[in-house]
């Protein structure tokens, strides 16, 4: 039996009708928090719960069913903050099957209706249910006249001006027969990707995370300035027409979708055409092991009837058509118990909070932790050990806690204090004014060297296989190393000193330590944990200048003129550098032969190997940084300075001081002709400079 049917079972007429009633506003309250405000406080799972309780005491006792119930009207609301747009044709909701059994019950209806044994053989069309917003859109002569929200169904809000941001959506469309007015009906989404990106920009700028792809994208429709909703990179699937104005004759939905698709609309490509129930059925189990791997969230799969005129015989209940069904998936947002708020220190001090959590499976595997981000997340979500949280999980997005449910708080909870010191060292935590983030900042505190040492080895850093986590706390514990530079110059009996290392896997470590001196620049400056250099910035300005000592050495000017590189990355790099000890570990890692230049070693060649230059003036066609690159390229020393030392200046137009020191000290000069010549055969300059 299932929960609702149970308690049904234990309630008598009265209280059935109070059952009824609490249901109902409760369903009312959730929709409104869910379409208004953009922000539900229930898993979808127990909404649907709510909703599937209130439709089974309805149907056993239609007594108690009222005309307002939000089981007779599909969901959703229209707000007052856009324009309201009264649809041609109501949008409306679908149907639920929560299982195969359920699937095949909506078979048994159709076969009821058209004829017995029907449904075993008829063309269906299955479509992933899409987790987004429903949008309509109206092309008056193939252009985009408006889009509207689905309100609650009869009245939405326009969102022309927002929706013409999102390029997936043609402003005109093209192509053989176009109606002369149509309304498309698809879905607004974010895709996983451009989610999880918007995330990581909130937690840099020390930003509330968004909660879901879902809510994210129904937010970001509904904003008054339209260059916000385009930064959000939203995209679309059409999936159903609302009134038709001419255009071809229709009878079948696959023949629809493919005409939206010739004019230019987008449809899923993973849009099938079925025959029979069983397909239905194959094709919903399909979708939910498809679900992880596609770009965007699917919350169920949809069948639907193919041919037009079937569907006019089958027709509609009040909220949703009989000729579709939306086969819903399990939730990925479940509930369990916040054991404990535990601090962990990062590589950079940082102290995150995260969620110490009664193992729950949700979104295919099981969660037992999940971060909290910062003191403030804490707060907003107010969460507690002891309460019971709601969790959520899709795919390959980092679990998170979206808040407690307030109904099973205990009575003596109180709220969570972030912790005065470190956990690890017992040192003073710091949170400073209108940051975000508390730090550690003893930076000899071992969580932190143990998480250094692991980035460092990361496959996004050096890529050092079997230097994780672990090994890093081996290390550490065993004083072993206290900077990265260290790993260098381990030797094998240090490694085989170490728990759980035979001769194969110190072998395999100190391989991978020796391989990672090869790595190019952007890859040790993304490894050394600078604060604000991430791979982008690394590389962007690895390109730029062409070894760490010139990086090293440039100016605030140069390193901000990099694309992309401001003033916090620019303050970031200063630090970095102006650090004694870090200076101190660059030297130590230079002398093990840890690769410094802009190219991999494996891709510098010798040619010039042990010749210095240093490059003044305008060349004619490419920038000094290029050739500083080029010369490090072929194995030559960037100097920036001219000194006797120096083997050739390469002076461009307007070289100034540099060119006249050359010239006193007698320093050979390549002008640009001789330059691009010695590019092109290195030879010549060997044995040439004084
Ligand atoms: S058809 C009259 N197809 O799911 C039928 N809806 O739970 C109109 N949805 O309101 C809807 N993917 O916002 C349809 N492939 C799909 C869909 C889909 C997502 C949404 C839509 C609808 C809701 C119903």
């Amino acid at each position: 039996m299932t929960d609702s049917a149970d308690r049904e079972a234990q309630l008598s007429g009265g209280d059935l009708a109070l059952r009824a009633q609490l249901l109902r506003s409760q369903i009312r309250q959730h929709e409104y928090q869910y379409f208004v405000q953009d922000a539900p406080q229930i898993p979808d799972g127990d909404f649907d719960a709510l909703v599937g309780e209130l439709r089974s005491i309805e149907a056993a006792h239609p007594e108690l069913l009222t005309e307002d119930s939000p089981t007779q009207r599909p969901g959703g609301w229209a707000s007052n903050t856009f324009q309201n747009v009264t649809h041609r044709v109501p949008m409306l909701s679908l149907d639920n099957a929560f299982d195969d059994e359920e699937l095949r019950s909506w078979g048994g209806r159709i076969d009821r209706i058209i004829g017995e044994g029907y449904a075993a053989t008829m063309a269906l069309v299955g479509e992933p249910k899409i987790d987004g917003l429903a949008i309509s859109l109206t092309y008056e002569r193939g252009v985009l006249a408006r889009a509207a929200t689905r309100g609650d169904g009869q009245v939405g809000e326009d969102v022309t001006a927002n929706v013409l941001t999102i390029d997936a959506i043609p402003h005109r469309l093209d192509g053989d027969d176009i109606p002369e007015l149509i309304e498309v009906r698809g879905e607004i989404f974010m895709p996983t990707a451009a989610f999880v990106d918007l995330n990581e920009r909130q937690a840099a700028a020390g930003m509330p995370l968004y909660v879901n792809p879902r809510n994210t994208a129904a937010g970001s429709l509904r904003q008054l300035d339209p260059a916000v909703t385009a930064s959000r990179h939203l995209s679309a699937f059409c999936y159903h027409t609302g009134a038709i104005v001419g255009g071809p004759v229709l009878t079948g939905h696959a023949q629809m979708l493919d005409y939206l698709q010739s004019w230019g609309l987008p449809v899923s490509p993973e849009v099938r055409t079925l025959t029979g129930l069983e397909e239905a059925v194959g094709f919903a189990h399909h979708m939910l092991e498809l679900r992880h791997d596609l770009s965007y969230e699917i919350d169920g799969a949809v069948i639907k009837v193919d041919n037009l005129a079937l569907r006019e015989d089958l027709g509609f209940t009040s909220r949703a058509p009989r000729w579709a069904i939306a086969y819903k998936f399990p939730p990925e947002e479940k509930s369990t118990r916040l054991d404990d708020i535990m601090v962990s220190i990062g590589r950079t001090g940082r102290a995150t909070p995260f969620a110490v959590l009664e193992p729950v499976f949700v979104g295919g595997s099981t969660v037992s932790m999940a971060t909290l981000h910062n003191e403030d997340e804490v707060a907003r979500r107010d969460v507690r050990p002891g309460d019971t949280v709601i969790v959520r999980k899709a795919g390959d997005v980092i679990p998170e806690v979206l808040g407690p449910v307030l109904s099973d708080r205990p009575d003596d909870s109180v709220p969570w204090q972030f912790p005065r010191h470190c956990p690890t060292c017992g040192e003073p935590l710091s949170r400073l004014d209108g940051e975000a983030n508390t730090y550690c900042t003893n930076a000899t505190c071992p969580a932190q060297r143990v998480q250094r040492i692991a980035y460092f080895g990361s496959r996004k850093a050096m890529d050092i296989e079997g230097l994780g986590e672990q090994t890093a706390h081996l290390m550490v514990s065993a004083n072993l190393v206290t900077d990265v530079a260290d790993l260098y110059y381990l030797t094998r009996d240090d490694v085989l000193g170490l728990a759980g290392f035979g001769d194969l896997s110190t072998d395999h470590l100190l391989a991978g330590i020796e391989a990672s001196k090869s790595q190019p620049l952007d890859r040790v400056l993304v490894s050394l944990g600078i604060r604000n250099v991430g791979p982008t910035a690394a590389r962007d300005l690895a390109a730029r200048f062409s070894s760490m000592d010139a990086l090293r050495r440039a100016s605030d000017d140069e390193l901000s003129s990099v694309d992309g590189v401001g003033p916090t990355i620019v303050a970031s790099l200063r630090t970095f550098f102006d650090g004694t000890e870090n200076a101190a570990m660059l030297q130590r890692m230079i002398d093990a032969g840890v690769n410094m230049a802009a190219v991999a070693v494996d891709q510098v060649g010798d040619e010039w190997a042990g010749l210095s230059f240093v490059v003044t003036g305008t060349l004619s066609d490419m920038s000094r940084d290029i050739a500083q690159e080029r010369i490090a390229a072929l194995g030559g020393l960037v100097k920036s300075s001219v000194s006797r030392k120096t083997d050739f200046v390469v002076a461009g137009d307007n070289a100034g001081s540099k060119l006249t020191k050359a010239q006193e000290l007698g320093v050979t000069v390549l002008d640009d002709a001789r330059f691009h010549a010695a590019l092109a055969d290195p030879s010549v300059l060997v044995g040439e400079s004084d």
